[in-house]
């Protein structure tokens, strides 16, 4: 018996939460299982959802393209959630399902983890590249966070432009223009790259050359497949401390466990384990 999750989503087969949650029960030693529960495009998502419910699980994974879509089926939604628009982890409380984003949250604790002073100075200049779910989660996380000068640049302006008007009173963005971004890189001291750019199988392109970044930049890729994106590997060649995408979703996923059972699963030994899985 035990605990029951599973993650709804199509296509789910090349998915790495499963995995990573079983590691997790085992790790806590929590009896319990996590399962795929695919819901195909011809299917009624209504009625899908409908006997989830009356299965009883404990939580579930959402992913693409349910993340907006499960919405409506939900009992409440948390303030990420509802500030960034999408839910991928959902915890039935008494009856109750609670819908969350656990992705702004894994960005900042893996971040945290890997680069603990950064999180000191919240005078840091930081720009995100990119403005679609990802990126809204992230800065969303750091707005909460209360980092004050975060920056973002998008191939489409608008989506920019929508994502910092979740600014805080205290917080200053601006939005810069995606051609000459480059000029202005040698100001920041982290760069979170989150389009799609770079991602397998075009893993030989690079969202944009890294040359004039500052030595000791940390820059993010929120790509993990591949784990060392070509971004990532110009950046340090320039001299950058560099911070990897499977990582966040190690957190993001720790954060989901931790909302579901209310245990803190330690990372370490998974980071190593997933990589090799990724390589
Ligand atoms: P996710 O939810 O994973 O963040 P998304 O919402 O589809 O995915 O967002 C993809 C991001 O990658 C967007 O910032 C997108 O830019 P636009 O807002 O202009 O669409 C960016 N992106 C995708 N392909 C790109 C490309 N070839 N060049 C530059 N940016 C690209």
């Amino acid at each position: 018996m035990g605990y029951k999750f599973v993650l709804i989503g199509y296509p789910i087969d090349h998915s790495l939460s499963p995995w990573i949650h079983k590691q997790f029960l085992e790790k806590s030693k929590i009896q319990g299982s996590y399962s795929i529960y695919e819901i195909e495009p011809d299917d009624s998502f209504q009625d899908k959802i409908a006997a989830l419910k009356d299965n009883e699980i404990n939580g579930f994974n959402v992913t693409a393209p349910y993340k907006q879509r499960i919405i409506p089926f939900l009992d409440e939604i948390d303030r990420s959630a509802e500030v960034i628009g999408a839910v991928n982890t959902v915890v039935n409380q008494d009856g109750k399902w609670i819908g969350y984003n656990t992705d702004g949250m894994g960005y900042l604790r893996s971040l945290k983890s890997k680069y603990p002073s950064f999180y000191t100075d919240k005078s840091s200049r930081i720009l995100i590249i990119g403005a679609g779910g990802a990126a809204r989660g992230v800065y969303y996380g750091l707005v909460s966070e209360g980092f004050k000068y975060i920056d973002i640049t998008n191939r489409t302006v608008e989506n920019a432009t929508e994502i910092a008007k979740l600014k805080a009173e205290d917080t200053n963005t601006s939005i810069l223009p995606f051609h000459e971004v480059a000029k202005y890189l040698d100001n920041y001291d982290l760069i979170v790259q989150t389009t799609s750019v770079g991602m397998k199988p075009s893993s030989d392109r690079s969202v944009f050359s890294m040359d004039t970044i500052k030595a000791g930049c940390i820059v993010s890729d929120i790509i993990y497949q591949p784990i060392e994106t070509k971004f990532l590997k110009e950046a340090q060649r320039t001299g950058a401390l560099v911070h990897f995408g499977h990582t966040m979703l190690l957190y993001q996923a720790q954060y989901a466990f931790e909302i579901w059972t209310g245990k803190k699963v330690p990372l370490e030994s998974m980071d190593h384990q997933l990589k090799l899985i990724l390589e």
